[in-house]
């Protein structure tokens, strides 16, 4: 999935100057060493999340297998049938049971709504950070989405887009757990450790995809989906969703943390040199920009 090197007329993409001092040094260095530690485990997925990734890579998983693996979890099945009747998914006939959800909306589109759930159930989660944790969810959600509606454009798969999407600011939710384990009781304020989570959330993210066992390119995307180079190459299912993070916060889709709190600046592509690794025109992107406004009003923004 690699593209040739960038024409140098576009340079490397743009790193902003940091405008003020900003001391995350003791927050960073606990977070990375947490992260590099071989003890580290990431918040377990549920089985039924797992086994439905194992299965949707196989194009001829058989639906009877599929409806025996989320039957064995009536609280995520219950949740996942809920989603599915959401205006995004839903068409004019309502879904009310798995194998109707399984052949109306085949088993990537389920697998990403079981994902959805598994991650909100279990990876959005530290108590004291829960206000951010929620408006991460609705940013990811809206990436996920967005990179799918992006992909249309591109000659990728939108189901491997929007699972990319969908994962690409784990690290965010496993930097706030991280820090709220290791002191429970006295967890940093969020003012204080936001600067420190943005420096090392892509790393985090990439290896927390890495230790879910998921498929390899999905931890080089998520790991790269800011500065969305690798080894100086740039990378497109990164771009895809680093345009999709963009747009999402363009349209109100922001992490609460964002923008609230002072951060050291992190390596970011600038736009034109995205759409050009991208192959998309300016029309293109007016195009996709009124379709990520009229689906995203599904999602409420
Ligand atoms: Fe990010
Ligand atoms: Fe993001």
């Amino acid at each position: 999935m690699h593209l040739g090197k960038l024409n140098p007329k576009y340079g490397k993409g743009s790193v902003t100057l940091e405008e003020e001092f900003i001391d995350d040094t003791e927050v960073r260095l606990r977070l990375e060493a947490t992260f590099r530690s071989p003890d580290y485990k990431p918040p377990t997925l549920p089985s039924v999340a797992l086994e439905l990734l194992s299965l949707s890579q196989n194009p001829n998983a058989d639906f009877k297998k599929v409806g025996k693996v989320l039957e064995s979890d009536p609280i995520i099945t219950g949740q996942v049938l809920r989603i599915a009747q959401s205006p995004v998914y839903a068409g004019r006939v309502a879904i009310t049971t798995i194998p109707q959800a399984l052949s109306r909306l085949g088993i990537k589109t389920l697998r990403d709504i079981v994902l959805q759930v598994a991650l909100n159930a279990r990876v959005f989660r530290a108590k004291p950070y829960q206000p951010t944790m929620e408006s991460l969810q609705r940013h990811s959600m809206a990436v996920a989405h967005l990179a799918r509606i992006i992909s249309r454009y591109t000659p990728f798969e939108g189901e491997y887009a929007f699972l990319c999407g969908l994962l690409h600011d784990v690290g965010v939710a496993g930097s706030l757990i991280a820090l709220f384990e290791s002191n429970p009781k006295k967890p940093p304020a969020l003012e204080d450790a936001w600067s420190a989570v943005k420096s090392v959330h892509a790393e985090a993210s990439k290896l927390m995809v890495e230790q879910w066992k998921l498929p390899a390119d999905i931890a080089l995307t998520v790991g790269a989906h800011h500065s969305v180079l690798i080894q100086g190459y740039p990378h497109t299912m990164a771009a895809i969703v680093h345009l999709a993070d963009e747009l999402a916060k363009e349209l109100g889709f922001t992490t609460r943390a964002e923008g609230a709190f002072a951060t050291r600046n992190i390596e970011t592509m600038d736009r034109g040199t995205l759409l050009q690794v991208l192959s998309l025109s300016a029309k293109q992107m007016e195009l996709i920009s009124k379709d990520a406004l009229k689906h995203l009003e599904g999602l409420g923004g």
